[in-house]
């Protein structure tokens, strides 16, 4: 099967669950603090890898605990973590998640994530093959994502873009890229610059599914514990449908039944399924 190589972020979710969001100046109770592996780009690499797809993360973490012990988790997950820089003296990206009633509200800090370099996509897709997939997303700098999309163009690669958190796309962008899978406030502001491209667009929905032309694939119902990481488990397992050479609908049907296992969990990465929970 074709590998998978991922431009992205990797964060530590720190998360508490409250009944309500607390005004500005106010202080409330919360329960269940955790902190949790996360980042949008890490959230895909390890659905990707628990789907049995051969990913490759490239990506930075700071030299503290976090980024430490999340590198060593992404090795228990089989991903390739060759290309991922830790920095002396730099923090660990860091997301502050508060969960109420299953959604989220999140607060980001680039931290190390700031800092990736061209040269560590280079040196990932030297070891591309045609037909094999890069993914990025919006928790990198727009630098990296271009530079990261143009290269695997090259090289042959299929590009897919989650669009978030939502950045000004450079509209000469859309000629790289292949798929592109935004929610519905990320596609408000990108619907009209990708009309006249060939990038395929697929829209994530929340609760009402995902959408792909005029075909709407609803979603599977499940209980919902935290909706954290459903959009990156989603997007993964799409791959994984694609890269197992089923069609858009059907790969989208893959997609929807991983992230509905994902919703009936905490947190990010320890909610992510694994293939055979699927099947
Ligand atoms: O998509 C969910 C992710 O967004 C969280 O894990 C958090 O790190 C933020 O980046």
């Amino acid at each position: 099967m074709k590998k998978c190589f991922v431009v992205g972020s990797i964060n530590c979710d720190f998360v508490i669950h409250s009944d309500y969001l607390p005004k500005l100046g106010e202080t409330i109770s919360g329960s269940g603090f955790a902190t949790l592996n996360g980042g949008k780009g890490a959230n895909q690499a390890v659905a990707l890898a628990r789907s049995g797809i051969h990913t490759i993360l490239v990506g930075a973490v700071g030299d503290d605990v976090f980024g430490l012990k999340m590198v060593d988790d992404f090795k228990k997950d089989n991903i390739d973590v060759s290309y991922i820089r830790t920095l002396k003296g730099v923090a660990t990206g860091t997301a502050m998640i508060t969960v109420v009633k299953g959604n989220n509200q999140i607060i980001l800090d680039a931290g190390a994530n700031a800092l990736l370099v061209k040269e560590q996509v280079l040196q990932a897709l030297e070891t591309s093959n045609v037909g094999d997939v890069l993914l990025t997303q919006y928790e990198v700098s727009s630098e990296i994502v271009a530079y990261s999309l143009k290269l695997a163009k090259e090289k042959g690669l299929i590009t897919i873009v989650n669009p978030a958190p939502f950045r000004e796309i450079d509209t000469s962008l859309y000629a790289y890229i292949d798929f592109i899978i935004p929610n519905e406030f990320e596609l408000q502001k990108i619907e009209k610059d990708i009309e006249n491209y060939n990038t395929k667009l697929i829209v994530t929905l929340g609760d009402k599914g995902s959408q792909y032309g005029q075909e709407i694939v609803p979603i599977v119902k499940s209980k919902v514990v935290d909706t954290t990481a459903a959009g990156d488990t989603y997007i993964a397992y799409f791959i994984y449908g694609l890269l197992s050479n089923k069609s858009i609908v059907e790969a989208m049907q893959i997609g929807t039944k991983a992230a509905s296992i994902a919703i009936s969990r905490h947190g990010a990465q320890p909610s992510i399924p694994k293939i055979n929970e699927i099947n």
